[in-house]
């Protein structure tokens, strides 16, 4: 299926690795121009390389903190009128809601609410006045079932999503959607450093018993995710507005969702 977005230009935060570079590479495969951001340059510039060899699009690397105003305005500059933007971060630290104080909140809603907030709010209007615009936030499954561990996570995604179910309905008459797209367990870095395997256990059998509890019997492929990604950001998508869609393989056990 041609996503018919060729020539489209897409800012991709945190891509360097994982989900990110997921969907930076699906979206180059449909021939998008792609700025990709992480804080680490020399990884950046290694998928970006992977990228532009994988698929022959211009790939700009922006080495920077998302969650900082210097790092969004480096990835700004280097694209200031994307088509699509898909809003990505570190997660916050998993622990005991007693131990987190102030700053650890406000760094966890920094990087998981209002980061993706500011961006969308530097490109949403151009976007609306050009008549195209895809806008995909990587959110997480604690959305819709909240993982006990990971509070700040389930705090400061939900205020995300609360926020943008709001403003997809203001945009969409524009053929700009936002959407939410919200990854239980994918094999990355990530999923390797939450799974915290009691003694006696490595981080490869507590992925093994979560990918054995799935109905999916296993984690998630990071391309499955890319593609799902992509797809959210095709021409044909564009009723598909204020979406939450769940790539679990099936763990959150509900008749609707
Ligand atoms: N994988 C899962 O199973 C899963 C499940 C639910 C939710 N999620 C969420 O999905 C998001 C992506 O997870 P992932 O599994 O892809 O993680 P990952 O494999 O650890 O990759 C994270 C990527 O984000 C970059 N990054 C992190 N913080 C950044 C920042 N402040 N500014 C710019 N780039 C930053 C990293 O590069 P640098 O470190 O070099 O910056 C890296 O490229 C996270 O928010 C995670 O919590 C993941």
């Amino acid at each position: 299926m041609d996503l018919g977005i060729k020539g489209r230009k897409a800012i991709v935060c945190a891509a360097s690795k994982g989900l990110g570079r997921a969907c930076a590479f699906s979206l180059a495969r449909e021939g998008v121009d792609v700025v990709i951001t992480a804080r680490t340059a020399e990884t950046l510039e290694r998928t970006a390389e992977d990228i532009r060899l994988a698929t022959g699009v211009s790939v700009t690397a922006v080495a920077g903190d998302i969650t900082t105003e210097a790092g969004r305005d480096a990835a700004l500059a280097a694209c200031p009128e994307p088509d699509i933007l898909v809003n990505n971060a570190g997660g916050p630290p998993a622990g005991d809601f007693r131990n987190w104080d102030r700053d650890t909140w406000i760094r966890a809603i920094d990087g998981n609410m209002l980061t993706p907030i500011f961006l969308i709010r530097a490109v949403v209007d151009g976007m609306c006045a050009r008549g195209f615009g895809r806008i995909v936030n990587i959110t997480s499954a604690s959305v819709k079932s909240p993982i006990p561990t990971l509070g700040m996570s389930n705090g400061a995604r939900a205020g995300l999503t609360g926020f943008v179910a709001g403003l997809a309905r203001q945009v969409a008459r524009h053929n700009v959607t936002i959407n939410n797209l919200l990854p239980g367990p994918f094999l990355t870095d990530r999923l390797r450093g939450t799974a915290n395997p009691p003694p006696g256990k490595t981080v490869e059998d507590v992925i093994a018993e979560r990918a054995a509890n799935s109905p999916a019997g296993r984690v998630g492929d990071p391309a499955e995710f890319g593609e799902a990604c992509a797809f959210l950001c095709g021409a044909q998508a564009g009723f598909i507005v204020g979406q939450n869609l769940l790539l679990d393989g099936g763990a959150f056990n509900a008749t609707l969702g």
